[in-house]
């Protein structure tokens, strides 16, 4: 099978709709809802670029034009796990789109949740100057407005010098009933970790990377460390007072929650700082998961470190993989079905968070500390310095698959493997030379 004929379906589920759009990337400036021009790459002249939302079962359909950005862009559905032929990686799936071109994406929406899609050609710098938005899909079942409350979709992103949440710079303000449940979507489009912390309520986190959680219980005065390319989504009942979400334990910056017709005032925030990690590894409760991690068919060790490697055809002082950089480093070979196992380890002095495409992972253990708390899928787990992850999933989604550190310096530097399903194969293979 080439990637190539691993496409999405052309109709919605029986009752769904199809999401059209038409996103266009440019070069450009874009101005800010607060008037602050940005020298940006983006989607529709926008940023972040249209928000695309879906009720579980549409087909969402998106067709991708390039104007004038001179190295190519895709379209990559971060975390939505697509037929391989709609995964947007360039040199496994497709080729980037020139400046003139097109490529139709479409895939169903059957996962909900809170993901984000971004360009994969030369993803750093793309990204970065603007070329992402966000993905959004509700449950199929109608819930009446009022009991959905106020639903808000956060992306944090950093512009030289300018920190965007939303599509706001500074502090937004929201007013909401006191009572209302609220839901706030984090998700971290920069290639750093970002702090969150609440003040002013108790809030559970109900889903990490667009999974939910079993049964997560209520935390406050706890600090939140979103993974590049993670997101958390956060829920609370509104209460008669202030609730302030800080970012990066900046009080100019994140999001102000106002009980509507009350005065509200201005509480001093806290030092959020000094508050404790929420550690996702013990959070919520335990439930059965689909296979056992300690019993894969197929075992990779993935040791992340700096050392001199060809990068570019040049050698460089790289971010490796086992010694080695993209695209010399070995694919990892599985056959569908398979339980794959991953330890990545990470003998460097930075963080690396590690992102598989086209399946979530299940979290085993952290330091050879086994998960106590919900089963946790992640598409995106940050591997700190000196830290041994162990995470396993089931090889259901065939396909070249890119598998790489999501801090996009170092993937542009080498820090990039491909898992390959026995049998695929890609005529779009970045050292095949074929175009
Ligand atoms: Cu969010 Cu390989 O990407
Ligand atoms: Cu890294």
């Amino acid at each position: 099978v080439s990637v190539a004929d691993l496409r999405g379906p052309g109709a919605p589920a029986a009752g769904g709709t199809a999401r059209r759009h038409v996103l266009t990337a440019r070069t450009g400036t874009v101005t800010l809802p607060a008037g602050r021009p940005i020298d940006a790459w983006s989607y529709e002249g926008r940023l972040p670029g249209p928000a695309i939302t879906a009720t579980e079962g549409d087909l969402i359909e998106v067709t991708l034009r390039n104007a004038d950005i001179e190295n190519g862009v895709t379209l990559h559905w971060h975390g939505y796990d697509v037929p391989c032929g709609e995964d947007g990686a360039p040199g496994a799936t497709q080729h980037a789109v020139r400046p003139g071109g097109e490529f139709v994406y479409r895939f169903q929406a059957d996962q909900v949740g809170t993901y984000w899609y971004h360009t994969h050609q030369a993803s750093h710098p793309a990204v970065r100057k603007g070329l992402y938005g966000t993905l959004v899909v509700m449950p199929r079942e109608e819930r009446p407005e009022a009991e959905r409350g106020l639903d808000l979709t956060l992306p944090v992103h950093t512009f030289d010098d300018v920190v965007i949440l939303g599509d706001q710079e500074g502090r937004a303000v929201h007013d909401a009933r006191p009572g209302q449940p609220v839901r706030l979507r984090l998700i971290n489009t920069d290639s750093n970790p970002h702090w969150f912390a609440l003040v002013g309520s108790a809030f559970r986190v109900v889903a990490v990377d667009g999974r939910d959680l079993n049964q997560p219980g209520e935390v406050r005065e706890v600090g939140l460390r979103l993974p590049a390319g993670g997101r958390y989504d956060l829920v609370l009942t509104m209460p008669d007072a202030n609730v302030t979400l800080l970012l990066d334990h900046d009080p100019d910056q994140g999001i102000l929650l106002r009980p509507a017709g009350a005065g509200g005032g201005d509480r001093t925030l806290p030092d959020t700082g000094d508050w404790p990690e929420l550690d996702l590894l013990a959070y919520g409760e335990p439930a059965p998961v689909p296979f056992d991690g300690d019993d894969a068919d197929r075992h990779f060790t993935i040791v992340l470190d700096r050392a001199l490697a060809m990068v570019d055809g040049k050698p460089a002082y790289a971010q490796a993989v086992d010694g080695r950089a993209h695209p010399s480093v070995p694919d990892q070979l599985v056959r569908e079905g398979d339980v794959v196992r991953f330890t990545v380890v990470n003998r460097s002095l930075e963080t690396h968070p590690w992102h598989l495409h086209g399946h979530p992972v299940l979290i085993l253990s952290r330091d050879g500390r086994r998960y106590s708390g919900s089963p946790l899928w992640m598409d995106t787990f940050d591997v700190r310095p000196g830290e041994v992850w162990e995470v396993a999933f089931r090889a259901d989604n065939p396909g070249v698959w890119m598998n790489h550190c999501h801090n996009l310096p170092h993937q542009e530097q080498g820090m990039m493997l491909r898992l390959v399903y026995d049998g695929v194969t890609t005529p779009f293979d970045s050292t095949s030379h074929a175009h």
